[in-house]
This record gives structure tokens, C-alpha cells and sequence, in this order.
């Protein structure tokens, strides 16, 4: 193992300086990728010396998130207390589902959630637990809420058209999630939004009336704090209101922008959040954990335990299901991945990770800025968002973006909104500096000049 430890070191010192010296590696072509790269599996293995090649030429070639030219996707850089926990993870190698196999590590999760919970606003009869990922938090949420709404459900299968409610920019994942859980894809009702990506309160009202009269049995509402294109905040205060009103599950959808709760300024834009039944984080987003860090944490203890525990005379041999927490997980072997976000807040503690979310609204504020005083951008975003949607010089952002990647420029995606498509750059990487952030429009700019002038000479 030693050996191989060393090897991880002298790989990781090669990541290192492709990191620095090319930022953006090049991409292989699918077409190309198999005749570029070793990657074939074969009845007889490769001496040590030829598979620490192989790995070196497969880590030219992967893209680099952690990179000061990675804004391409809702998480990004690489926060090294949080990357020692998840490797510590790895190397300890527990499974989560019972305190026997993971001691100290349960109690590690259950501080990890309860803080959570404590920042949520939440009572102390709250509880939850880590998701593979922010759609399986979400798939959770829909599954505890669909148990609460009927309880037999859980043994009898469902025996009603249940209806849920979600805004037409939220994630996928809702619509997904409804298809596997047995409520139907056609039971989400996409709620409407005005030009900020927020939920209409009046339009979800009205859907809901009209589904009651049509007898059919609403049970769940999705507030999404941090749409995954524009990064717009529902107003979970007044959606709050109406779940009330109709005796609905309020979920909050925070796996991008969650991570607010951290912050004292940023704070107000989930205001009422305290009020919701539900509320998921991914850490690996705005936290910068490394991935997956999601958790899902309620108000309704009783009821994750309800919707998500089964007996296992084989698994479950000593200790209370308290700390038995396979009892409350989707997965049976479930890795660590509380260990990485608890490493890094002991280290640095909550003020630490306030720090890191107020960054990224910083360095989105920079762009903005930038934008706004330059007339050959469009901006098509608002404040208190860490996504900056803009055009430039009327280019399709689908043309900018890939030539950007395809020419090893920099990795930025692009999003669309009410028909209108645009460049979505990320700020998520608290490591970035303001010079980060001009550097990106820089080499924006000189990569649209540079193709001009090619044009103009062929
Ligand atoms: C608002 C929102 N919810 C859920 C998800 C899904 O999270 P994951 O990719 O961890 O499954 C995303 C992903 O970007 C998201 O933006």
C-alpha cells in the first residue's frame, strides 16, 4: 500500500501541473478517444511502471474542475481540508449503515446533520441523512412526503392520482423522481415563473384548486433555492403559506444555493425556510466539498424513519437505531461522505464556510460588473445569483461555448430561459480572485478576435 501511496502522491503532483500549465485539457474526440488512450481491460495485467504511464496520460486528458478556468458546472475547485476528509473516507473504508462497521464516523454524520438542521431553523425533532446526490435527496423528499400524505402507500402501493408542484425551472430531477416513485410523470404540474426564474404564488394556487376540484390528491410542493440555470430563489415564506393552506409537503430544493444558510448576508433569501417540511444541500456545490456531499434533512423524524427503515436480521445486530443509520438511508453499503464536509468545517469552522459562500457571490458580482460597463454583453441574470448569464457581440452561446472548449480556452456552459440562450458562467470556486474572474472575459474576448481575424485571412 505504501508503494501505492507514493504513486498517488506523484500523481497528484502531475494533476497539479497540468492544473497550472493547461487548465483546460485538450478534448479527445469520441471518435478518437479508444485509439488515444490505453483504456482496454485484458486477461493479463500491466506491469507498475506502464500503469502509472496509462494513469498519467488519462490525467492530461481529463477535464479539470478544480482548474482557475472551470465554469462550466454548478460546483468546481478543490478545498483541500474537505478533499483530506474524503480521502481519509476512502482509506477507512467504512459503511454507514451501522454504528458497529462505522463507530466514531456515525457520530461524525449525525453532528454534520444536526448542525444542519439547527442552520435550516429547524425544531429538535428534526432529523436526515446523506443522499447519493441532490436528485436522490429529492426523490427522498417526494417518497417521505407521498408516505406522509398515506401511510399505507408504503405497503399497499398508491390507490389515487397524487399531484405534485414544482416550477418550470427547476431541476429535472422532480419530473424523474415522480416517474420512479409511482406518481407519474403527468402528475407534476409545472408551475410558472416570472422573469426572474421564481415560482408565481397565484399560478401554483390556481393549479392546485383546479386539481382539488378535479378530484385529485395534491400532496407535495418543490421550492428550489438556486434554479440550476439562472439561480433564482422561490419565495419559500409565501409558498410556506399556501402549503398550509392546503395541507401540502413543503420541499426545498437547495442541492445548488442552499449552502446560504451559512451566511448571514445571503441568509434572507430563504427566508421562511424554518416553515418547510424538507430541505436538501449539496456540499459539493457551494460548500466545495469534493463530489457527492448531498444531505436531506426534515422536520418529521418519525417519518424518514417510517418511509426509509427496514428490519435485516443479518445487518443489524448491536445498538439502537439512532445510530443504526441504515435505518434512515436509501442505500444499504452507503460510503462516508460526511466525513469530508465535517473535516472541513472543524478546520474552519461555520464562519469559515460563511466566507466561502459569500466569495462566490463576490466574484459574481465582479463579472456582473464587468458586464454592465462593457456594451458588446448582454446580461441576462440578476443579483444574488452566483449564475452570470450573458451574450456577446450577438454570438450563439452554444457556437461560443464549444469552440471555447474545443480550443482549450476555457470550459463555460450555456443555459437557456423563457426562449432566450446564453453563456452560464458559474462562480462557484471560492478559490477564484478577481483576476480569475477578468482573465475568463479576457480570454473570451481575444479567442472571438483571434477566430475573426482568421476568418478574415482565409
Ligand atoms: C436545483 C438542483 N437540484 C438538484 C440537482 C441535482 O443534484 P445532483 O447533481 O447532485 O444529483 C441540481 C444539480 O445541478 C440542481 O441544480
Amino acid at each position: 500500500m505504501q508503494n501505492d501511496i507514493a504513486l498517488f502522491s506523484e500523481l497528484c503532483d502531475e494533476l497539479f501541473r497540468e492544473e497550472l500549465n493547461k487548465p483546460v485539457a485538450k478534448p479527445i474526440p469520441t471518435s478518437e478517444l479508444y485509439n488515444k488512450l490505453d483504456l482496454s481491460l485484458n486477461a493479463n495485467g500491466i506491469v507498475d511502471e506502464d500503469l502509472k504511464n496509462t494513469l498519467k496520460q488519462i490525467i492530461k486528458s481529463t477535464p479539470k474542475t478544480a482548474s482557475r478556468s472551470f465554469f462550466n458546472q454548478l460546483f468546481g475547485g478543490r478545498i483541500s481540508k474537505a478533499t483530506l476528509g474524503d480521502l481519509l473516507a476512502v482509506m477507512l473504508n467504512n459503511s454507514m449503515y451501522t454504528y458497529k462497521v462505522a463507530g466514531p464516523q456515525v457520530g461524525i454524520e449525525k453532528q454534520v446533520i444536526k448542525n444542519i438542521c439547527a442552520l435550516a431553523g429547524y425544531s429538535a425533532n428534526s432529523d436526515g441523512t446523506l443522499a447519493p446526490g441532490g436528485s436522490m435527496s429529492n426523490m427522498m423528499a417526494l417518497i417521505m412526503a407521498r408516505d406522509y400524505k398515506n401511510e399505507s402507500i408504503r405497503a399497499l402501493g398508491l390507490s389515487s392520482k397524487m399531484i405534485l408542484y414544482t416550477s418550470s425551472a427547476s431541476h429535472y430531477s422532480i419530473s424523474k423522481n415522480a416517474a420512479l416513485i409511482g406518481i407519474g410523470r403527468d402528475q407534476v404540474r409545472q408551475v410558472n415563473t416570472n422573469d426572474k426564474g421564481e415560482m408565481l404564488i397565484e399560478h401554483l394556487d390556481k393549479l392546485i384548486e383546479k386539481d382539488i376540484n378535479s378530484g385529485y390528491e395534491p400532496f407535495f410542493v418543490n421550492a428550489t433555492a438556486g434554479t440550476t440555470v439562472l439561480g433564482a430563489f422561490d419565495d419559500i415564506e409565501a409558498l410556506s403559506e399556501i402549503c398550509k393552506k392546503y395541507n401540502l409537503w413543503l420541499h426545498v430544493d437547495g442541492a445548488y444555493c442552499g449552502g446560504v444558510i451559512f451566511s448571514k448576508t445571503y441568509r434572507h433569501l430563504i427566508n421562511g425556510l424554518e416553515h418547510s417540511d424538507s430541505f436538501s444541500v449539496n456540499a459539493h456545490k457551494m460548500m466545495g466539498t469534493p463530489l457527492s456531499c448531498s444531505i436531506i434533512v426534515t422536520q418529521h423524524k418519525a417519518q424518514l424513519h417510517h418511509s426509509f427503515s427496514n428490519e435485516a436480521d443479518y445487518l443489524y445486530q448491536t445498538d439502537g437505531d439512532d445510530f443504526n443509520l441504515g435505518k434512515t438511508s436509501l442505500q444499504c453499503g452507503r460510503r462516508n461522505d460526511a466525513l469530508k464536509l465535517w473535516t472541513l468545517w472543524k478546520s474552519i469552522g461555520t464562519l469559515g464556510i460563511e466566507q466561502i459562500v459569500d466569495k462566490q457571490f463576490k466574484m459574481a458580482q465582479i463579472a456582473r460588473t464587468y458586464i454592465n460597463q462593457n456594451k458588446d454583453y448582454t446580461l441576462y441574470s440578476f443579483d444574488n445569483s452566483i449564475s452570470v448569464c450573458f451574450n456577446y457581440k450577438d454570438i450563439p452561446a452554444s457556437e461560443l461555448c464549444t469552440a471555447l472548449y474545443e480550443n482549450s480556452d476555457l470550459m463555460v456552459g450555456f443555459g437557456k430561459f423563457n426562449n432566450q440562450e446564453f453563456v452560464r458562467m458559474v462562480t462557484i470556486n471560492s478559490l477564484l480572485e478577481e483576476e480569475d474572474i477578468l482573465a475568463f472575459f479576457a480570454t473570451l474576448e481575444s479567442h472571438v478576435v483571434e477566430k475573426m481575424l482568421n476568418m478574415n485571412a482565409s
